[in-house]
């Protein structure tokens, strides 16, 4: 690794799952790992691994699937966190575990009823625990923004000197500001005698919207890594996003004089893949991989990059992986150059897979005159990513018209077995949606609904999303079709099956 590079540590698995309604299946987080080792991140956080059955199983096959990257859990400060992290971690090539103890005086007293002293004690210890382990070890002072800078300094020595070779710097509740930030790293780095043992890394939460500016302030007063997700994703507000941090350093060299080894050609499929999976859209406007960030409205623009793109443009389109809406097969194409271009776009498929995906493709150059590659992405995230099928929609019918109250007819596999209905509803999707309620007894919430379209033209394909809420479960679901009221039965349908998966999965631990 070159001297000025940081560390790039992604945490879009474990933080960013955090995100309401995020969850993700085990074999959706390698997937989105494996694309993250693509991207050339230099730590992939996988899991918590002791927080449930489902979070240790996705450190350890993330461990042992997915080479490049070191792999990390989380732990907090207890035994029992370390040891299990630890079993989730041994198969892995590079493992790192990352403990964490608040340090504020507000969360010892109200959540953690534990003394100064007691908190340094525990973390000394596990920070020692974990370091039987393995070499590599991350601990952080959670809230530290809100800690007394003294003990903050007293709590970065011992852990060091207990054995962790990262320390990283958490704005929990995203409540400093960039400058504040900034000297509180400066003041670590020039006060803790033993801090040259070890990397500081930051964690910025954006509540305020300064997650990125404060990691940079901190790479300006000394951090070497920052922890960041796809898109922002993460608790609340979220956290500092990943594209913005690669994409600011490369950009401004010439300020920071640091570098990433990342592959910036990567962050857009990881943009797609990650909004798809999670159902969580990418807002229009946001900065490297919204939809308007490289779109030049006003005419002055437009007329500048026309003639010179740098007038407006401060990096490239392509630099971020952004392709022309590019025309890549039709009807008449094979399956050996379906599979070709896949590979092309970065897929390993097996012949299971390309013979599925094969078929959709081919129903679908029936129907829209172009393919285009995002109509090619958009088959693979329908097919690919659908969660094991408890419900499967086999068949829908829908009529509506001027003076027709619009009426479905639906065949859906239930476990294996047909069961037909028909019913209507105020609007096409509403009876499709209210059939589909009534076929499966269920009842959910439907939070949000939102249909885009991929490429142009009225035959383009439409994406869907929708997502459902049950007490406190929250699931999202996508389809795609020509037809968008077929989409969105897909779409419903899926998100019923995840919320079938999520009821069946094994009851979480509580941490
Ligand atoms: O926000 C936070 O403080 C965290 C820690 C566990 C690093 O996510
Ligand atoms: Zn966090």
């Amino acid at each position: 690794m070159k001297k000025d590079n940081i560390i790039i540590f992604d945490t879009t698995l474990r933080d960013g799952e955090q995100s309401p309604g995020a969850s993700m299946n085990i074999e959706e987080k390698i997937k989105i790992a494996k694309c993250l080792a693509k991207l050339n991140v230099d730590v992939i956080e996988a899991g918590f691994a002791f927080s449930s059955p489902g979070d240790f199983e996705a450190v350890k096959r993330v461990g042992m699937e997915v080479k490049g990257p070191t792999i990390c859990s989380l732990a907090r400060c207890k035994p029992e966190d370390i040891d299990t992290a630890w079993e989730a971690l041994k198969h892995a090539e590079k493992p790192r575990i990352h403990t964490f103890i608040s340090t504020s005086d507000i969360h010892l007293k109200y959540q953690f009823r534990m003394t100064r002293e007691q908190a340094l004690e525990r973390a000394v210890e596990m920070v020692a625990r974990a370091k039987g382990y393995v070499d590599d070890v991350e601990f952080s002072p959670m809230d530290a923004t809100r800690t007394e800078p003294s003990y903050l300094y007293q709590m970065v020595e011992a852990v060091i000197e207990a054995g962790a070779t990262t320390v990283n710097i958490p704005d929990t509740v995203g409540y400093s500001m960039p400058y504040e930030f900034g000297k509180l790293i400066r003041g670590i780095k020039e006060t803790v005698p033993n801090i040259n043992k070890a990397v500081i890394s930051v964690h910025c939460h954006n509540d305020l919207g300064l997650a990125t500016a404060n990691s940079l302030a901190a790479l300006q007063n000394g951090a070497m890594q920052v922890e960041c997700t796809i898109n922002g994703l993460g608790e609340r507000a979220g956290n500092a996003a990943l594209e913005e941090i690669v994409m600011a350093v490369k950009t401004r060299k010439d300020f920071f004089f640091l570098g990433t080894q990342a592959n910036t050609k990567e962050i857009m499929k990881a943009s797609t893949m990650v909004s798809r999976i999670t159902g969580i859209n990418v807002q229009p406007n946001k900065a490297i991989v919204g939809a308007n960030a490289f779109a030049h409205e006003s005419g002055i623009h437009q007329d500048g990059v026309l003639k010179e793109k740098e007038t407006y443009e401060i990096m490239s389109p392509t630099s971020i992986g952004l392709k022309k809406n590019t025309l890549v097969m039709g009807k008449h194409s094979g399956r050996h150059a379906f599979r070709k271009h896949t590979e092309e776009m970065g897929y390993n498929f097996s012949d299971d897979e390309i013979n599925s995906l094969f078929e959709r493709f081919k129903l679908l150059a029936d129907q829209k005159k172009e393919i285009f590659e995002e109509d090619i992405e958009a088959i693979i995230a329908d097919d690919i990513y659908r969660i094991s099928e408890h419900y499967n929609l086999k068949h829908l019918l829908v009529s509506s018209g001027t003076e027709q109250k619009p009426q479905a007819n639906i065949t859906l596999a239930i476990d294996g077995k047909d069961h037909e209905g028909e019913g209507a509803g105020d609007g096409p999707v509403d009876a499709a949606f209210m059939l589909i309620q009534k076929m499966t007894d269920t009842n959910y919430k439907l939070l949000s609904y939102s249909v885009k379209s991929i490429t142009g033209g009225t035959d383009a394909l439409g994406e869907v999303s929708v997502r459902l809420k049950h007490n406190d479960n929250i699931v999202h679901g996508n389809g795609s079709d020509t037809d968008i009221i077929l989409a969105s039965a897909k779409a419903y349908v899926n998100a019923l099956n995840r919320m079938h998966y999520k009821k069946t999965k094994k009851k979480q631990r509580s941490v």
